[in-house]
């Protein structure tokens, strides 16, 4: 008998796609935009803002969808430290989803610059106006932007290795369509 294969709901995948690319182009906008003096730097940063809300916005809507549907069990045969190299991993990454937009809220908040969506929506300021907090939030910002983006390319190659070297059906759990399954055991968790 074929057991179906056990994989994250059509929500979470949707969610989980969605983000990807969203996060994925605010790397490259934010890098862009910081590289700029052009006039170029303006629209940038203005999509950068509202991209970055609609993040946290989505970031906060995944998790509670995670907290309700869980989440497929690991292989039963996965080594315990690439488990938990899982599951420490999704956890930095769920923190940085929602640590990054915040940062970006608070360093404009603490700069008194307004924080503008779309072209109208206006963001009430988060913090006091205060130069060295400013200051201490932009380098955050700035150097979880490259902690983020370093543990997402260790996610792609952790991915990559679940599918074309042990085909154990961890990939197939968050793939976007229904791919053959080839899954052993799965332990909960
Ligand atoms: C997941 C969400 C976000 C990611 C991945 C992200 C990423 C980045 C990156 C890569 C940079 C360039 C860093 C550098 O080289 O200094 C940057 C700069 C910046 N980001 Fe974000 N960001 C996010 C959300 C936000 C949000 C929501 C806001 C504001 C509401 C924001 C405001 C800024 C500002 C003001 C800068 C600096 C621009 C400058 O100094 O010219 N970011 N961000
Ligand atoms: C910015 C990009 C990405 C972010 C922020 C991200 C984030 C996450 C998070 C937080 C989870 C855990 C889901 C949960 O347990 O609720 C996850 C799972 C997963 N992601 Fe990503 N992801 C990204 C890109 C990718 C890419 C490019 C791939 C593959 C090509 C991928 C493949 C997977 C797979 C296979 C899982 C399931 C892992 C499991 O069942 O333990 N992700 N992702």
């Amino acid at each position: 008998m074929t057991r179906m294969p056990q994989r994250f709901t059509p929500l979470q995948r949707a969610l989980h796609w969605l983000m990807a690319a969203c996060i994925l182009a605010m790397f490259f906008i934010g890098v862009g935009m910081v590289s700029s003096i052009a006039p170029k730097y303006l629209p940038l940063i203005a999509l950068h803002k509202s991209l970055g809300a609609v993040i946290l916005i989505l970031a906060l809507i995944r998790l509670a969808v995670r907290w309700r549907y869980g989440a497929p069990a690991l292989p039963a045969n996965l080594p315990v430290p690439m488990k938990l190299a899982a599951e420490l991993s999704h956890y930095i990454l769920y923190a940085l989803m929602i640590a990054m937009p915040l940062l970006g809220w608070g360093m404009l908040s603490a700069a008194n610059y307004p924080v503008v969506l779309f072209g109208s929506v206006h963001l009430p300021m988060i913090l006091p106006e205060s130069p060295s907090l400013h200051t201490a939030l932009w380098n955050a910002h700035h150097y979880l932007a490259f902690v983020f983006f370093a543990i997402v390319l260790l996610h792609l190659a952790a991915a990559l290795f679940h599918a074309l070297v042990r085909h154990d059906g961890v990939f197939e759990a968050m793939a976007p369509l229904p791919l053959s399954d080839s899954s052993p055991d799965r332990v909960s968790r």
